[in-house]
Parts: C-alpha cells; sequence; structure tokens
C-alpha cells in the first residue's frame, strides 16, 4: 500500500471508501466530517441520532453516498471519548478503519489525520500515528496459505484541509512508514515457525537487515563462543542439534557519544529443554526470540532515523532442547563474566544466554544497556497480556521508557528489584541459582541478570505474553504484534 499526503477538501474527493471521524457523545459532527455530513445530507447525525453509531472507540459505520459526493462509501471511526483522547488511539483507530475498508474491497482509501485538529496535537504526531496504526492494522502472514485472502488496499490518501499543516503530515507519514515497517519486519520474524527461523536464519535475517540500512554486523559461532568462555549461553545451545549464533550490530554515529546496547533474548524455540514444558500451547514458544527480533526493528529504526548515540544489537540466538547433551537441573555452569550458576530449572534457559549477551555487552563498551525477553510466565500472572514490566539499576532509563512507552502504545509498568528478592536465588554450591520459583518470578528473572550487569545503568523489559496477540484489536492482528521495536527506538531517539 502507498501512503500519499495531499491538500484538499475531503468532501470533493474520489475515492473508494473515505474515512472521517467522531468522538463518543457528538450529536453534531463538526470540521471535515460535518461537511461530509452535509453533503450526505445529515446521514452521519441521523445513524448517531437513532443511537446506530455511538463513536465508541474503534467503531465503524459504513455510508453509501450515491453520488451526493465523489466518494463511492463514507466509514465512520469512533474515537472514543474525547477527554480520553491519545496518539495511541489514533493508531487503534486507523487500524480498524482501514481494515474496514479492506473488507468492503476497498482499493483507494482517502481519511482524514484523526486528531490534527484537536489542541496539543501536533500534526506530525497524529499523522505519525495514523501511518504507523494503517500499516500495522492491515498486516497479514499468509505465505503458508494456499487461498490467500486476495484483497489488499492500494493507496491511502491522507486529506489535510490546512495547507500550512501540510509539511508536518507528509514528515509524519515518513516516519510512520519507518516505525511500523519495522514493527512489521519483526512480526514477520516472530510469525515465522521455528522450524523456518532457527538461530543460522535469524542472523541470516539481520544480515539483509543490516546491509540494506548500512549497519555494521558481526555474527558469532559456536567455536568463538567457546574460545570467548561463553559457558552459559553455550550450555543452552548444547542440547539442540541447530547451531547457536550470537548475533552483534552495530549503528556508530559520533565516537564521542554514549553507546547504548539493546539485548534480545532469541530462543527460536523454547520447549523447556530436559524441564520440559507441557505440551498445551507450546507451539506459542516458537515466539520466544521476539526480544531479539525487537532489537534488529529497533536497529532498523534507527539506522534510518540516525541519531546521535552509538548503538549495539545483541542478540544471542539459540534453541532451547531436550537430548543426550543437553544441560540437566543440578549442573553447574560457568557465565562468560566468571561467576557460576547452578541450575535449577532448564527451562530458565533465557537469563542463561543473556547472563553472557550481558557481559559481552559490557565488554563492548556500552555506557547504557535495555534488555528485552520473553523472560518470565509470571509477567502475563502479574500484568497480563498489555502491559511489560520495566525493572532496573538507573532510574532515569526506567523513566524514560515508560515516559516513550506512553506515546508509542506500547505499556509499560515498573516492577520492584530489592536487594531482599536475591535470597530466592542463593545457591548453596555456586554464585547463583537460575530460578528463584514461581513467586515474584519476573522480579527474581531480573534480579539474576543483574548479577551479570557491574556498574553500567541497565534496565531489562519483561515482555512475555506481549508477543502475542489471541485476537484482532486496533493496529494489532492476530499472531505476533512486533512488541517493543518502536519503543526501544524511540527511547534512543530521546537519548
Ligand atoms: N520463555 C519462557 C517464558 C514465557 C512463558 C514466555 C510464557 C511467554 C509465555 C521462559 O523461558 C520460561 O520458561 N520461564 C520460566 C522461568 C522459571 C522456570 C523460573 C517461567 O516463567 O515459568
Ligand atoms: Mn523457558
Ligand atoms: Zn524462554
Amino acid at each position: 500500500m502507498e501512503i500519499k499526503v495531499t491538500f484538499g477538501d475531503i468532501s470533493q474527493i474520489e475515492t473508494d471508501a473515505l474515512i472521517v471521524n467522531l468522538f463518543e457523545g457528538v450529536k453534531h459532527p463538526g470540521g471535515a466530517t460535518g461537511a461530509v455530513d452535509s453533503a450526505l445530507g445529515g446521514a452521519i447525525s441521523a445513524l448517531v441520532k437513532e443511537g446506530e453509531f455511538k463513536g465508541e472507540l474503534n467503531q465503524t459505520a459504513v455510508i453509501h453516498s450515491l453520488g451526493k459526493i465523489p466518494a463511492k462509501r463514507v466509514i465512520i471511526a469512533g474515537l472514543g471519548k474525547s477527554e480520553e483522547f491519545t496518539a495511541d488511539r489514533i493508531r487503534q483507530v486507523s487500524g480498524a478503519s482501514l481494515r474496514q475498508a479492506r473488507a468492503l474491497g476497498a482499493k483507494r482509501v482517502s481519511t482524514i489525520v484523526h486528531g490534527a485538529g484537536i489542541a496539543g496535537f501536533a500534526p506530525e504526531v497524529a499523522a505519525q500515528a495514523l501511518a504507523e496504526g494503517a500499516i500495522l492494522g492491515l498486516y497479514t502472514f499468509d505465505k503458508y496459505l494456499k487461498n490467500k485472502e486476495q484483497k489488499e488496499i492500494e493507496e491511502l490518501l491522507v486529506v489535510e484541509f490546512d495547507e500550512k499543516k501540510i509539511p508536518e503530515v507528509e514528515q509524519g507519514v515518513e516516519k510512520g512508514k519507518i516505525f511500523a515497517e519495522a514493527q512489521d519486519l519483526v512480526r514477520n520474524l516472530v510469525n515465522e515457525p521455528s522450524n523456518r527461523m532457527t538461530p543460522r536464519v535469524l542472523a541470516e535475517k539481520a544480515k539483509e537487515v543490516a546491509e540494506r540500512f548500512s549497519l555494521g554486523i558481526e555474527v558469532l559461532g559456536e567455536e568463538e563462543l567457546r574460545k570467548m568462555g561463553a559457558e552459559a549461553f553455550l550450555a543452552v545451545a548444547r542440547g539442540s542439534e541447530e547451531p547457536c549464533r550470537l548475533i552483534v550490530m552495530r549503528y556508530e554515529s559520533d565516537p564521542q557519544a554514549a553507546t547504548v546496547a539493546l539485548v534480545g533474548k532469541g530462543i527460536t524455540f523454547d520447549s523447556g529443554g530436559v524441564s520440559l514444558k507441557p505440551s498445551k500451547g507450546m507451539e506459542e514458544m516458537k515466539a520466544d526470540m521476539a526480544g531479539g527480533a525487537a532489537v534488529i526493528g529497533a536497529m532498523q529504526i534507527i539506522a534510518q532515523l540516525k541519531p546521535k548515540v552509538n548503538v549495539f544489537g545483541i542478540i544471542p540466538a539459540s534453541e532451547n532442547m531436550p537430548s543426550g547433551h543437553a544441560l540437566k537441573p543440578g549442573d553447574v555452569i560457568r557465565s562468560l563474566g566468571g561467576k557460576s550458576i547452578e541450575i535449577i530449572s532448564t527451562d530458565a534457559e533465557g537469563r542463561l544466554i543473556l547472563a553472557d549477551a550481558l557481559t559481552y555487552a559490557q565488554r563492548l563498551g556500552a555506557s547504557k544497556i535495555i534488555g528485552i525477553a520473553t523472560l518470565t510466565g509470571g509477567c502475563i500472572v502479574a500484568l497480563g497480556k498489555l502491559t511489560a514490566a520495566v525493572l532496573g539499576t538507573d532510574q532515569e532509563l526506567v523513566d524514560l521508557l515508560i515516559e516513550v512507552s506512553q506515546q508509542t502504545g506500547e505499556k509499560m509498568w515498573q516492577l520492584p528489584l530489592f536487594e531482599e528478592y536475591f535470597d530466592q536465588i542463593k545457591s548453596e554450591i555456586a554464585d547463583v541459582k537460575n530460578s528463584g520459583g514461581r513467586e515474584a518470578s519476573t522480579i527474581t528473572g531480573a534480579m539474576f541478570l543483574k548479577q551479570f550487569v557491574d556498574k553500567t545503568p541497565w534496565v531489562h523489559i519483561d515482555i512475555a505474553g506481549k508477543e502475542l496477540a489471541d485476537k484482532e484489536k486496533g493496529y494489532l492482528v492476530k499472531g505476533a504484534t512486533g512488541y517493543g521495536a518502536r519503543t526501544l527506538a524511540a527511547a534512543v531517539l530521546k537519548m
């Protein structure tokens, strides 16, 4: 789909579907929606009056124009209550209304910029959210289907009535494309089944991104990891026939500037290993590389928007499988940083590969570290499938992520890292053990990771449950969400 911006009067546009909007509770639409309502002889007001359209968030109604305006049909999109309006709601409404247009078979769609006329909303921000929602909402993963959903919107025309706002709207749309296309890349990586998205393939995909957007990349194999002494990472990988990879992407800006490391968990399939998971729902563990994929997506955005910071994207990629070679409960291993780890559960594998990746990030000279991982099932118990947990040693970095997440709509909430939680992962025979049991597992998981970070400001984002959506909603579709890439990139851009 191509997105174009044009100056003009929406009620005069020739198109298959024209998208206008309405806040909940509004009886007499104004602005662009009002103009279209008048041209249609009050058809929109009538729907509102009859209670058929309330303007609830993401609600849509379709009116055929029957020649009264050049547009074939009008889609009214509900914006929800005006006092609850956010940029993320623009994203949602954009996604929901474009999916509606696609379902109607529209090839050419026109829309106004939701929220552009509202005080406090910069046209650029609104236009970016609009473009993001449109691209994200129309995402499909149908490469393995013989009968694909044939319909596809060819062109989205963003119509702005105020000529002065056009450059800002254009800029917003351009940015929105960059962010959403990266998120769709993450979705593609996560939706791909694990037999086709092995650590080697993930490394190849990272290389493709690096080449296309002129990033540096280095991929370390088992031999190099063994020489280095990354035993915690290799301990997870050795149960699998698939060789592991340590992917290191590099965005270089000013050598004087700070260096941020984004570290993402890249378990391409988590069976649990010898501590085997129950089979129900195990297929979802193909998405256990969603943190790593989010880092690749963030690097793609960063490469295009070129902030004045240096960024490493570090992704330890491995399968977690049971076998005669596999790691076993009770084993003791030594990490790259030198600390010993007692294995309680081979299903607490993410923290093992991340421990070595964190050490590696520090050796590369990172001055700030942001980790992202589908680390604990407990994160779903604590915060559900909507909100990620943030924990860290640097409150400024935590605050930055939470602030940015409010703009990206990828909700995050802080959990504490009180030192007392270390008791749960204290080992009798090693420096630390890899499981603290069920209680506060998101916190003890982060507390484990903290043992492998020295003085570098560090934040960990637990996205378990946020990587997959069970149903379509707003700009999300069923399957991989692509969560995290936009927020990571936006945080780096704000540094
Ligand atoms: N990948 C899982 C966490 C997970 C669970 C992600 C559900 C998405 C949905 C992780 O490797 C894991 O198994 N964690 C264990 C840790 C425990 C053994 C300390 C968990 O949370 O049960
Ligand atoms: Mn696991
Ligand atoms: Zn896992």
